[in-house]
């Protein structure tokens, strides 16, 4: 039984491994040094990986420029995301074309790979922020780290000696080789993928659950990069998927595994993005509901379904299942969205995400329609510890 072959059809693998990453190593210590951030030591990481197979490094010019003009690499691949790695000008001036330098964790000083530089580029943030984010706004989150960056770009294609050890939840860390062997023992041939940043409250389950009607397995793949800051923390979310899978979730037919990138919030962009990816971890569907990905009001409420029709399946290679906003209607006495209630806007029961939180900094658990008990109990918890910590 063969996998659902990784995007451009290659699973990328740029993680030394073997004999060689000592005498790398070795090498790199002697090279330049260029100190990265968490979110680009992630970007590094995913690349080995092949997570965003068929990139191999970081986007060179000529696939920049193709990206966030048309949402394909050069060679005319669907992608919608750059995957950048930026230095300051002066850096810029004396890095030379065809240089390996060696990329230093910030904070760490930990060599985590080397890039070998096909391309040294200045970039115009306004630009690929209305293309990317269709927004300049700086309160936009991904918008704001966008104009915090150099506008100076380096490319190339990368190798990956060491990885970042996550602090919790080790065990929930798989790359793509390990999903897609892991599907493949399982005998599932369609996996549906869920992409989340939040707490997996009633309508998540809904369409999680209605999509798991017609596959085999959910591979429930939560983000747990860089989110902003009043995101739920990604362990008190680990915490509560797992209360939640326990409890309510066939274990046979369900996949906890993380995804350890940061968050983007681009909305329709980041969605084509986090299907193609989750193409390469062997998923076969990929859920889209409402405001995929989106944040504030920058995004219509379906866009990030529209944005799909700009590629064929066969290109996209992943199925995408689109969801309308769901919720719980109390005269259905059942999940439901506008395609299958009959009832008004009186009878359903949505909540805003600033009236659940209040809920829950008080110790209240949000309604069980809304929330289940066991993951409301974890998140009130959470948010305790927050405050006090
Ligand atoms: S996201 O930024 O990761 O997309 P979130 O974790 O809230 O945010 O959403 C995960 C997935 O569930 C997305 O595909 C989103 O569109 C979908 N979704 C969230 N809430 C609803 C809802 N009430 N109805 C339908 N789809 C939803």
């Amino acid at each position: 039984m063969a996998s659902i072959l990784p995007h451009g059809g290659t699973l990328v693998n740029r993680i030394v491994e073997d004999g060689n990453r000592d005498e790398m190593l070795q090498e790199a210590e002697k090279l330049r040094h260029l100190p990265i951030s968490n979110w680009t030591i992630s970007d590094l990481d995913l690349i080995g990986v092949g997570a965003f197979s068929p990139l191999t490094g970081f986007m060179n010019e000529a696939d920049y420029q193709s990206v966030i003009e048309g949402m394909r690499l050069a060679d005319g691949t669907v992608w919608s995301i750059p995957i950048t790695l930026d230095v300051d000008q002066e850096t810029a001036q004396n890095l030379q074309i065809g240089e390996t330098i060696a990329l230093t964790g910030q904070e760490d000083n930990v060599i985590y790979g080397t890039l070998t530089i096909e391309s040294i580029y200045k970039v115009d943030h306004d630009i690929e922020a209305k293309n990317v984010y269709k927004t300049n706004d700086h309160e936009h989150p991904g918008v704001k780290k966008l104009f915090e960056r150099s506008v100076f770009y380096i490319g190339g294609p990368i190798f990956v000696l060491n990885r970042k050890q996550p602090a919790k939840f080790n065990e929930f860390y798989y790359d793509p080789e390990q999903t897609r062997q892991l599907f493949q023992q399982n005998g599932w041939k369609t996996i549906v993928g869920f992409q989340t940043r939040n707490p997996v409250h009633r309508a998540h389950e809904y369409i999680q659950k209605s999509a798991m009607e017609i596959v085999d397995a959910l591979f429930l793949n939560p983000l747990v990069g860089e989110t902003k800051s009043d995101d739920v923390p990604a362990n008190v979310r680990m915490n509560s998927y797992l209360a939640l899978l326990e409890n309510y979730y066939p274990a046979d037919r369900t996949f906890l595994g993380v995804f350890p990138a940061a968050m983007r919030y681009a909305g329709p962009r980041e969605a084509i993005f986090h299907a193609i990816v989750r193409k390469n971890y062997g998923c076969t569907h990929f859920i889209v509901g409402r405001d995929h990905a989106g944040v504030g009001d920058y995004y219509g409420t379906y866009e990030a379904q529209e944005i799909f029709t700009n590629f064929t399946s066969e290109e996209l290679g992943i199925t995408p299942l689109f969801f309308e906003h769901s919720f719980f209607c109390l005269k259905c006495g059942n999940m439901a969205s506008a395609k299958t209630c009959p009832h008004s806007k009186e009878d359903h029961m949505t909540l805003s995400g600033t009236k659940v939180r209040a809920l829950l900094r008080e110790g209240k658990c949000p309604p069980p329609e809304f929330t289940r008990p066991e993951v409301a109990q974890i998140l009130i918890q959470g948010m305790a510890e927050h405050v006090t910590s």
